[in-house]
């Protein structure tokens, strides 16, 4: 059986564990150097869960992957999403997206963000499958800019986009 609900907080190290295992789908892309990334720390898993952008999805009771979130003003961010590899291809990511979603036009968001690998067939392509639109770098807010200043010193922005998907 499968079920999205909110994450807690004892979960986190599982959470952490599924982004580090999810990452190997890079290994050969030469987007992101696994063996030195960095995955979200406590600190911001706590401020999602906090925030009520943080869910798992679970497949027979074992938490198959999540998708994290933090509010910019009153627009959602989606900042992380990842599916254990023994789960992936199975809509899990398709799942969680569709409920972080759903859960932040329930709370009234404006617009929904993501920034993510524009080739990769999991990444943007996966999104707009989704209904999510790139944002033309004119149109970047400016906690945008400042997010990609702030990871410049470990990715390429030229592999990156921004993706926006409306509420209005
Ligand atoms: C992105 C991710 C969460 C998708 O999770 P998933 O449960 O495998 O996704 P779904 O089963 O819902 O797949 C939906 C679509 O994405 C595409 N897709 C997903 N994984 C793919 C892969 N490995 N290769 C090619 N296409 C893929 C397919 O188009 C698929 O549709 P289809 O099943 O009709 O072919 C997962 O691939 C992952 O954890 N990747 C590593 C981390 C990552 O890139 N996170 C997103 C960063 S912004």
């Amino acid at each position: 059986m499968t079920v999205i609900r909110p994450s807690v907080s004892a979960e986190i190290f599982r959470l952490q564990e599924i982004e580090r295992t999810a990452a190997e789908l890079f290994r050969d892309t030469g987007l992101i150097d696994i063996d030195r990334m960095a995955v979200v720390s406590l600190t911001d898993h706590i401020a999602a869960i906090k925030a009520g952008l943080s869910f798992v999805c679970e497949v027979d009771s074992r938490i198959a992957g999540f998708a994290i979130g933090e509010w910019q003003e009153r627009d959602a961010y989606l900042h992380e999403l990842d599916v254990d590899p023994a789960f992936q291809k199975r809509g899990v990511g398709t799942a969680l997206v569709r409920a972080f979603v759903d859960a932040a036009r329930a709370t009234g968001a404006g617009d929904i963000y993501l920034a993510t690998f524009r080739d990769p067939p999991w990444n943007a392509p996966f999104y707009r499958k989704l209904g999510f639109e790139d944002v033309a770098r004119a149109a970047y807010l400016p906690w945008m800019s400042a997010l990609e200043e702030s990871q410049a010193a470990f990715l390429d922005l030229s592999t990156r986009v921004f993706m926006k998907l409306g509420c209005g």
